[in-house]
């Protein structure tokens, strides 16, 4: 059984019973039982006992803990938290785009994985996988990846006839990217041949892979909220980060490029995390455009 429950401890109370999703627990006799195998493995059921009396066996306690931040496993409750604080740190996190070249702890990396997976995911899956390169040459191979690939893709968009085709019967990808990206992936390319300069990791000695395996029922949004969580984290440790988007392209379309890096090829990435101790400070927050809000119709 995934879900156990020690009948001595129980003193029927029914939280359990009441908050388990799945409704895989039932009363019996006045004590809460199993009735069935749990899909979710959410844990809910666990934490809520007043009494420790369940376990859930899919869950790993360690698996959440950290060894470079302090602070137990106690629940904290609605509203005892400092808003003020974790607004003001959402609001200062930024991407950042200049890094020293001084490395950072495995442990940091593995933490801030462990505080990654603190978010949800659909049906709990948690099918993700992280690939962390935790140094400049690991990262340097990477970017070589990437620009070979952005490299063939300039070469194709620089063709009027693909671009002609693309319009025909690829919605105009090729077409679209000419016009946005090119100039200014060829202008990166270019410094990268000529003296080094990295206008993709921006220099950064670590970056974490946030990929999928096969299953879960919606793998881009589980991979983007434990990615936002290690951007936030990052922040508050002291470190900058930056998502690139251009490496994840470039991966989901060159195979070869999951191969430098050790990744399965059944796996698929949705967030290249650029990692490292920032080279920059920020005078000030900056603001956002005016977001669209709205009432519902019969709001
Ligand atoms: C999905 C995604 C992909 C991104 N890709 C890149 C990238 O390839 N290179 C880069 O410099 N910034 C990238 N960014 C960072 C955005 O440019 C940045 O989040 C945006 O300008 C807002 O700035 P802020 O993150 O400092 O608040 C990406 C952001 C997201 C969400």
């Amino acid at each position: 059984m995934e879900i156990e429950i020690k009948g001595e401890l129980c003193t029927g109370c029914e939280l359990c019973v009441r908050i388990c999703p799945p409704r895989s627990l039932a009363m019996v006799n006045g004590k809460a039982r199993v009735k069935e195998d749990c899909f979710l493995n959410c844990g809910h059921c666990a934490a809520i006992c007043p009494e420790d009396a369940v376990t859930v066996n899919a869950l790993d306690k360690d698996a959440l803990k950290l060894s470079t931040v302090k602070g137990g496993d106690e629940w904290c409750d609605y509203g005892n938290f400092d808003t003020e604080a974790l607004v003001q740190l959402m609001r200062s996190r930024r991407s950042c785009r200049i890094f020293s070249e001084e490395a950072v702890d495995r442990e940091i990396l593995e933490d801030l994985v462990r505080i990654g997976i603190t978010a949800p995911s659909g049906s709990n899956a948690q099918r993700w996988t992280f690939t962390i390169l935790d140094n400049s040459s690991a990262v340097i191979e990477l970017a070589g990846g990437v620009a070979r690939f952005m490299r063939r893709l300039n070469e194709k968009a620089e063709r009027r006839f693909l671009r002609f085709l693309s319009k025909i019967f690829m919605k105009d990808m090729l077409g679209k990217y000419y016009r946005e990206y090119y100039t200014k992936v060829k202008e990166s390319l270019d410094e990268w041949e000529e003296n080094g300069t990295d206008r993709l990791f921006f220099g950064a000695p670590a970056v974490i892979v946030v990929g999928m395996k096969p299953g879960a029922s919606c793998p881009c949004e589980d991979a983007l909220l434990a990615s936002q969580n290690i951007l936030l984290a990052a922040h508050a440790m002291g470190l900058g980060t930056c998502l690139i988007g251009f490496a994840v392209e470039a991966i989901k379309h060159d195979p070869k490029i999951k191969e430098i890096i050790g990744i399965p090829k059944e796996e698929r990435v949705y967030a290249v995390i650029a990692i490292g101790i920032p080279g920059e400070k920020f005078a000030r927050q900056a603001g956002r455009k005016k977001p669209i809000i709205r009432y519902g119709k019969n709001a």
